[in-house]
């Protein structure tokens, strides 16, 4: 990609903006590789903006919290109560009342608030159970603020932005306005999860059963001493972002794939049926380790992943000179950025038919049993790879097989007629327009 010497790489990537992931294959595909520049300021020095050392103590951190059982119960707990509280009774409405449906709002609403009901032990209420219940809710906007943010720094000169946020103007006003709520947001938060009263009450269901405190097991895991806020929000802000729109972009890119393929939509509730046997109990019921037994839903998941990697692309940078895989030398400090999104479409990685949504490619049938392939990270690359790979690939596979049986089993989705879907230009590929879809109740 063309790197001039004031411009940087703008020219090139404002000139193909309007298909951005498709320059970036054929960049890839020619070349190999590029420089790229951007800073994540809005993460503080979270574990997606620290290396080294402090990354390492983050990471082993979050690693131990997120692998609790306390943490994986209070997760699933937390979905199935808000599917039947908010996402199933909206999707009833929508049927009944024939209302048109934007899932990707819909899902970026209830991701945000399961996400911070597990991080801050708070439901900021963004999903209503009814249609005529919808309101803005400030500290979302917020976040998704700051996701546009982040990707005017990848598309604009450091010297730009940084001009801008000085002055106060373009989207580096928003940076500085959304900062603040957010910082004000985690700041309450955090004094009731920490406030021993107040947290008490928060924390603990109507059987009085603790539920998973994040900064109380924070300041534990950390030997803290005295309460680091610093450390304490910009874990959380890092663990929003990373586990809100991806998830949400995810489900999102899922249902459009199932619902333009009916054959697929059949399959996956010819597999609830046979596993759940009675409708009623299906996915209510249904432990962790029953999901398991969803083969094809987990290769529809895996599939609509590759095509559709919620973060589609990265960069590093190289701290001594290498040599890449591809024989392409490294120098000391050279940006390297690569495409999760082309990766996931090359006919070299996953052959001639790389472009089709088949959820048979993750399946291996042996024996008169189906079984998944396990694909090794470096070519299913939607979670990374190597040591940065993501910490929450596990729990994003069991959010999004409960949503999925959740509204499959109960309900069918049609995009609607002649609504253009396609990737919106971010650091998270959510859809440009939504996903517009009619609802209709499934009698099972
Ligand atoms: C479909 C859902 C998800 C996808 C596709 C995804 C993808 C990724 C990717 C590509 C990275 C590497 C980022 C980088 O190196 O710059 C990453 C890192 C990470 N992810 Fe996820 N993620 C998902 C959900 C989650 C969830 C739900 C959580 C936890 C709440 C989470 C926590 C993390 C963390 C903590 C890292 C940083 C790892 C490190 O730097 O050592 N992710 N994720």
């Amino acid at each position: 990609m063309p790197n001039l010497p004031l411009f940087g790489m703008l020219p090139a990537m404002l000139w193909n903006l309007s298909n951005i992931h498709e320059y970036f294959t054929i960049t890839l595909k020619q070349s190999g590789g590029s420089e790229f520049h951007q800073k994540f300021e809005v993460l503080g020095d979270g574990i997606f903006n620290s290396d080294s050392h402090i990354w390492k103590h983050q990471r082993d951190i979050l690693q131990s919290l997120l692998n609790q059982n306390i943490f994986q119960n209070f997760f699933t707990k937390s979905i199935h109560k808000k599917l039947e509280g908010c996402l199933l009774p909206l999707l009833n409405d929508a049927s009944e009342s024939k209302t048109i449906v934007d899932l990707q709002n819909i899902f970026q609403r209830f991701t945000f608030d399961h996400i911070c009901t597990m991080m801050l032990a708070f439901d900021p209420n963004c999903l209503p159970s009814k249609f005529t219940e919808f309101q803005e809710v400030v500290s979302e906007k917020a976040f998704n603020n700051i996701g546009d943010v982040i990707l005017n720094r990848h598309f604009f000169p450091r010297t730009l932005w940084k001009l801008q946020k000085w002055l106060q103007i373009g989207s580096e006003k928003h940076s500085i306005s959304s900062q603040q709520i957010i910082d004000q947001f985690l700041h309450e938060c955090i004094s009731s999860n920490l406030d021993e009263d107040k947290s008490r009450d928060i924390n603990c269901t109507q059987e009085d059963e603790p539920n998973f405190n994040m900064f109380k097991a924070l300041v534990k895991e950390s030997a803290m001493e005295q309460t680091d806020y610093k450390f304490l929000s910009d874990t959380a802000i890092n663990l929003l972002l990373a586990g809100r729109d991806t998830v949400s972009a995810g489900l999102s890119w899922f249902f459009w794939l199932v619902s333009t393929h009916p054959n697929v939509e059949t399959k996956i509730l010819e597999e609830i049926r046979a596993n759940f046997k009675t409708s009623e109990e299906n996915w209510l019921s249904s432990g962790v380790e029953n999901l398991n037994k969803l083969v094809y839903l987990h290769g529809a998941i895996s599939e609509a992943l590759r095509l559709f990697p919620p973060v589609p692309f990265e960069h590093k940078c190289a701290i001594k000179s290498d040599i890449l895989p591809s024989g392409d030398h490294i120098s000391p400090n050279t940006m390297i950025y690569y495409s999760l999104y082309s990766m996931g479409r090359m006919e070299q990685i996953w052959g001639n038919d790389c472009l089709e949504f088949k959820p048979e490619r993750w399946i291996l049938e042996r024996e008169g049993r189906s079984n998944n392939i396990d694909i090794p990270s470096y070519k299913f690359i939607a979670f990374n790879a190597g040591p940065r790979s993501c910490l929450g690939k596990s729990i994003s596979f069991i959010q999004m097989k409960i949503v999925a049986i959740a509204m499959l089993w109960n309900f069918h989705f049609q995009v609607v007629e002649g609504h253009l879907v396609c990737p919106r230009v971010s650091v998270i590929s959510h859809m440009k327009h939504g996903l517009k879809v009619h609802v209709t109740k499934r009698s099972n």
